[in-house]
């Protein structure tokens, strides 16, 4: 895989100069609005005083970590807020492979391109287990993987791209791989508002020293722009972390965390329900055009993709060009997550034309 570039770059910039009118299913930016409290935290930072604008403390607005060690239910010192999921998922990995217990990541496959991009970054090496066909990852697979090489596993669930929710077994079952081989499990949790299966476990629930668990407001929020997310370490991963957070970033914006914790303290449950549904209206009339276009198709559990395969017509990123071109629908190719899934394409259900984009698809296959 080529991380120099990223994929993603090439198809939203080939989408953006499109002659034609093209639907972009591209990127995980939502297109729902923000709750209404996150923008009053945001004008109401704006009318604080000079030293609110100073520098936060490194690791978070302390009332913010209050606030995420309360939801999270751990202790305030093992949270540390950071640059949006992404820089959590590096410190987190980071500081798990600096543990020297093993250089070995083992990732899934299909996976999200960032993590073997920075398992690449920090001189790890990657190894794939496949999940199944459904998306679900099988732990003994892991199990059969693992080995004292092995320093670190990272799964992401809800999942990015298979839209699959492991269940409290599957979590189980990696935390106990992970402490049996003296790794860690990080688990990149960013989507844990968009569960549709009412089955998502946390890692967090798992009590253990060999587990860390990231997430972020980029998309609970739809603030993909604002930066912040957060890692919970075990204790003894903590110091470490803040120094590479510190020597690396000095501190997370403080506008976008002022806003944040207002926002997480005034949004209802409504806010986040009602996005579930607007997005289960998506899944739905989008895989039932799916349909009509004789595709194959998963329909997630969570998360807000649909990985689809059209007969003769593979997810190669010329067909993706082709797709732009000729259907007027921009979508990423499988061949960006890995090899399970280089014949398929993924769609983001980020756009309120989902149900046109899927017509257009069924027009041009038929
Ligand atoms: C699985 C996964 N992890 C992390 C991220 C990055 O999230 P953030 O914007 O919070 O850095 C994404 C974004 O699409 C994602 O899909």
């Amino acid at each position: 895989m080529d991380y120099d570039r990223p994929l993603f770059y090439r198809v939203m910039r080939y989408a953006a100069e499109a002659e034609r009118d093209t639907i972009d299913m591209v990127s995980g930016s939502p297109d729902w609005e923000a709750p209404e409290s996150l923008r009053r935290g945001l004008r109401e930072y704006a009318d604080g005083d000079a030293d609110s604008f100073q520098y936060p403390p490194s690791a978070g607005l302390r009332e913010l970590r209050t606030e995420i060690a309360e939801r999270r239910n751990v202790d305030r010192r093992q949270v540390i807020v950071t640059n949006g999921t992404g820089e959590a998922n590096y410190l987190g990995m980071a500081a798990a492979l600096d543990r020297d217990r093993g250089e070995e990541v083992i990732l899934t496959d299909p996976v999200y391109p960032y993590y073997p991009g920075k398992t690449d970054l920090l001189g790890g090496t990657a190894s794939f287990v496949p999940t199944e066909r459904d998306g679900q990852l099988d732990p003994e697979k892991v199990r059969e993987a693992a080995s004292e090489d092995t320093g670190l596993i990272v799964v992401n669930t809800p999942n990015n791209p298979t839209g699959a929710v492991y269940p409290r077994e599957t979590m189980e079952a990696l935390v106990e791989v992970a402490e049996a081989n003296d790794a860690v499990l990080l688990a990149d949790e960013v989507y844990d508002h968009f569960d549709f299966s009412g089955r998502f476990e946390s890692a967090l629930t798992i009590d253990s020293d060999h587990r860390i668990v990231t997430s972020g407001f980029s998309k609970s929020l739809a603030i993909t722009g604002f930066r912040v997310g957060y890692v919970i370490l075990p204790e003894e991963l903590v110091d470490p972390a803040r120094t590479r957070h510190m020597l690396v970033n000095v501190a997370t914006s403080r506008p976008a965390q002022a806003a944040v914790l207002t926002a997480l303290r005034e949004t209802s449950p409504e806010y986040y329900a009602e996005v579930r549904d607007l997005l289960r209206d998506r899944i739905e009339t989008f895989t039932d055009a799916l349909d009509a276009a004789g595709a194959e198709y998963t329909t997630p559990e969570g998360a807000f993709y649909v990985l689809a395969r059209f007969e003769d017509f593979p997810g190669t990123l010329s067909n993706v060009e082709r797709l732009i071109d000729e259907a007027g629908v921009a979508g990423m190719p499988g061949e960006a997550f890995g090899s399970a899934r280089e014949d398929w394409f993924r769609f983001a259900l980020v756009t309120p034309r989902a149900e046109e984009a899927a017509d257009r698809l069924a027009a041009f296959f038929d």
